[in-house]
């Protein structure tokens, strides 16, 4: 939780930029062509979540519902999902698809993951897919979480494992045409991340200091194949790597910079042109003790 004033100030315009963000991509953001990644990983979490029919679940950053429409689906007609989101675009975007598909056993709403008004022990599961090290702070997040969690609940997480640096080539080639900002060296640094979870130790720490037991945590390797360069780009501007990185590129150095991106990727490709790029992504299991 921010301390000072100063604190404060930095966590509200740190959230406003996420929001911001995520608002940029809230349409594509999880789509079936380029957001297979995020759809692979979302019914991943809930399947580790051991959810049971009738659950009450929080999905905490819930996007476009990747995590989120599974969970609703585990739960069944007698339980519920929420989903709440600092993006009135990625909520709004979730809310439709909701209505077009005619579900009533979920919700969303533009809330704040470090508060959200519900009362203590309202949840048989939070969950938290790919949000965490994104916030500014994860602690006062999982905090909130094992208060709204009845004992003996259970909390699921999405971070990822270590990148394999030769796929950091292509982007870091784009970006040599940006303007020089503080959230590109950020990137080099810690991944455009808050760098609070970029070790199962750091992760296991945040969870027991929050007073969560029986904490898991395993990697399991994803394989993305992307069918020309054009495919990969469009995976990257629809993520939330578009406001903090590709955005700082001037509109017109952005087809250069692409051009750039796409002689670095020619070194990833195969004999027969294909790019698979292989990720860690790190699932991790704890319960309200
Ligand atoms: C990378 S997206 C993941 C979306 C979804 N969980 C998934 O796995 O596809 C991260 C989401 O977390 C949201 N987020 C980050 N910090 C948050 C906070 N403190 N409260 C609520 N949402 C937050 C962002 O707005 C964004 O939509």
């Amino acid at each position: 939780m921010p301390t000072t004033a100063e604190q404060a100030k930095q966590s509200a315009q740190r959230k406003a930029a996420i929001a911001h963000g995520f608002d940029l991509v809230a349409d594509a953001y999880g789509a079936p062509d380029s957001g297979a990644f995020v759809q692979r990983l979302g019914t991943g979490l809930v399947r580790r979540a051991r959810l049971r029919p009738g659950d009450r679940v929080l999905d905490l950053g819930c996007g476009r519902g990747t995590v989120l429409f599974a969970a609703a689906e585990a739960v069944g007609p007698d339980g519920y999902a929420v989903g709440i989101d600092l993006s009135p675009g990625m909520v709004h975007a979730t809310a439709a698809e909701i209505g077009a598909r005619r579900l009533r056993n979920l919700v969303v709403r533009v809330d704040d993951a470090e508060d959200p008004g519900f009362p203590t022990g309202s949840f048989e599961a939070v969950l938290a897919g790919l949000m965490l090290f994104i916030t500014p702070d994860p602690a006062a997040v999982l905090a909130s979480a094992h208060r709204l969690l009845a004992p003996g609940g259970r909390f699921a997480m999405t971070s990822f494992g270590p990148a394999d640096p030769a796929w950091e080539r292509p982007v870091s080639a784009a970006l040599a045409f940006a303007e020089p900002q503080q959230s590109v060296e950020e990137w080099s640094t810690n991944k455009g991340g808050n760098g609070l979870l970029d070790t199962p130790g750091q992760i296991t720490d945040l969870l027991r200091q929050a007073g969560f037991g029986d904490i898991e945590t395993e990697d399991e390797e994803d394989v993305a194949d992307y069918r020309n360069p054009e495919h990969w780009w469009a995976s990257v501007w629809n993520s939330g790597r578009r406001a903090t990185l590709l955005e700082l590129i001037p509109a017109e150095r952005r087809e250069d910079a692409k051009k750039a991106a796409f002689v670095e990727l020619d070194s990833l490709a195969a004999a027969d042109g294909c790019l698979t790029r292989r990720s860690m992504i790190r699932y991790t299991t704890a319960t309200r003790t």
